[in-house]
């Protein structure tokens, strides 16, 4: 049966970060922060689709701004477009201020999920609705990602 249309989903996560995390210069090491992205961005997948998501694919990440331990970083992940089973999500990473209101913009990542069922196959998911001008455009963007995906996985090989 088809799924009808549904608003996206933001997930919102702030984090303060720990010497465990840093590297001896003191900055987060890339995969950490991977790894809290990843998770934003599987939260806001799987709430979207009420379902098991699993990451099928990352985009390509450009780290713009040295996070360091004891900063404050906020990430938020978005749901900019769906597939059949699939859906990419943005997730934006800021360095916030400890006490006041600056915001610092640190990294962009897309992902795409796939919500399983309980065996792990792909699942279902309900189609995106478009309520703005930027849901448009963003729609736009994530439909170049999984096309870039799909393709990346042809010419791979095994
Ligand atoms: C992702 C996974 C469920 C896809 O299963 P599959 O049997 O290959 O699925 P299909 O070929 O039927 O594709 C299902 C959907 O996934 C998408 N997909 C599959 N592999 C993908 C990839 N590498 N990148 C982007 N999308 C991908 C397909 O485009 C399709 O999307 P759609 O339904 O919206 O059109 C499976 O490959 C898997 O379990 N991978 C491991 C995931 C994991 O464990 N991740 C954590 C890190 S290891």
């Amino acid at each position: 049966m088809e799924k009808s249309e549904r608003e996206t989903v933001e997930v919102i996560n702030t984090e303060l970060v720990f010497p465990s995390q840093t590297n001896h210069y003191g900055t987060i090491f890339g995969g950490k922060l991977l790894a809290l992205m990843d998770m934003t961005g599987g939260l806001a997948a799987m709430r979207f689709a009420c379902e098991e998501v699993v990451t099928a694919s990352i985009e390509a990440l450009d780290f713009k701004m040295p996070i360091k331990q004891g900063d404050i970083v906020k990430l938020i992940g978005r749901v900019i477009y769906t597939g059949r089973t699939s859906m990419v999500v943005k997730v934006d990473v800021y360095k916030i201020g400890k006490f006041n209101d600056r915001k610092d913009f640190c990294c962009r990542g897309y992902f795409i999920f796939v919500a399983v069922d309980a065996n792990g196959d792909p699942k279902a998911i309900p189609p995106l609705k478009l309520l703005s001008e930027e849901d448009k455009k963003f729609w736009g963007i994530g439909e170049a990602i999984r096309k870039r995906a799909i393709e990346r996985q042809k010419t791979k090989g095994d």
